[in-house]
């Protein structure tokens, strides 16, 4: 073997053309394996003078490292190149995004929002551990009130001065007693019950407070702004109705019903065959709630309402179970697909 022979494999390795993936494995076996020609002329080694062994040696190591990169690179390209047909074989059907749902009680939320801000009311929040003082106290609840109670309030237990806020009207005593009015303002938000979870009946649920102070608020005010809510929540010929009722923190208080929005009033199962359905309580906020928040009662009134989310999304959307609001079933929430 001479060292011609040699330099002309390395020019033949160069100028292999290898155009295809069959191409390369001519290549590999013509030059790289077993009985190839490298191992050839490896094995030929041991013919050679020891003087010319060093200069032979560096041209057959020459050899072989062009053969092996030329072999690695058109390696990888073919392999590239059949990952790419993998990822984008366009003769394929495509497979589209899932899109996602606004949650129906985001929607409602957020039409409640859009409602009372058209008429002035600004949306605030409040933290969802509340004090005493915030969720019972200032808003006169007596000590021996049953809400204070552990069977149906979560209380923190290294600290039974701290609890899950149990309605959103402790966000109500918070923005008295940092802002002067007038006030108009609603805050939606979670509320927690230690309740056994039921159709009707759940641990947390949604409420919306709303809050208006300023001089010379009737309950006349109060009257209209919801027969408004309910108009452009349920629609224009919707009717309401107010009952006499008691929260500590309103005086008068009232519930308030609205026409049933299935049977139009003739009476159903939704309604009870009463034609009527409760959606909120509310009233005029009391003078001693007032002074807790250091509001001079003798100057302004006030009204305020409370309304669960929940309750206004199952009527809107015909929902009977409270249940499915938080069990993330995609079947149910792929409904709200584009709404919202
Ligand atoms: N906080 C009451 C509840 O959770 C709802 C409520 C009633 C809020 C009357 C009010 C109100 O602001 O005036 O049941």
């Amino acid at each position: 073997m001479s060292l011609d022979t040699v330099q002309n494999l390395i020019r033949e390795v160069e100028d292999f053309k290898i155009d295809t993936s069959s191409d390369l494995e001519n290549f590999r076996l013509k030059f790289l394996s077993k009985k190839g020609l490298i191992g050839e002329v490896f094995s030929l080694m041991k013919t050679i003078a020891p003087q010319d062994r060093k200069q032979f040696g560096q041209q057959v190591n020459l050899l072989k490292q062009n053969a092996e990169e030329k072999f690695e690179s058109f390696k990888l390209q073919f392999e590239e190149k059949t990952e790419q047909q993998q990822l984008i074989d366009i003769t394929l059907p495509g497979e589209p995004l899932e899109s996602g749902a606004m949650h129906p009680l985001s929607i409602i939320r957020n039409r409640i929002i859009e409602i009372f801000g058209a008429i002035g009311f600004t949306v605030s929040d409040g933290p969802e551990i509340e004090d005493d003082w915030h969720n019972f106290s200032a808003l006169n609840f007596t000590e021996d009130h049953p809400a204070r109670d552990m069977q149906d309030t979560f209380f923190v237990q290294k600290n039974p001065d701290l609890a899950l806020r149990t309605h959103t009207s402790s966000v109500q005593v918070r923005i008295m007693e940092n802002n002067k009015p007038p006030i108009r303002t609603i805050s939606p938000g979670r509320v927690y019950r230690n309740e056994a979870i039921s159709a009707r009946a759940h641990c947390f649920f949604h409420q919306v407070e709303g809050l208006y102070i300023d001089k010379d608020v009737s309950f006349a005010d109060l009257k209209q702004t919801l027969l408004y809510f309910a108009k452009e929540m349920f629609g224009t010929d919707t009717k309401i109705r107010l009952r006499p009722s008691y929260f500590p923190f309103t005086e008068p208080s009232a519930e308030m019903d609205i026409s049933c929005t299935f049977c139009k009033g003739e009476g159903c199962n939704i309604c009870k065959y009463t034609g009527w359905v409760e959606i909120l309580g509310c009233g005029m906020v009391d003078p001693a709630v007032l002074e807790n928040c250091k509001i001079d009662h003798q100057e302004y009134s006030g009204f305020a309402f409370g309304m669960g989310i929940e309750r206004i999304t199952m009527l809107v959307y015909d929902i009977n179970d409270l249940r499915i609001f938080s069990e993330n079933d995609v079947r149910f929430l792929k409904q709200f697909k584009g709404i919202g």
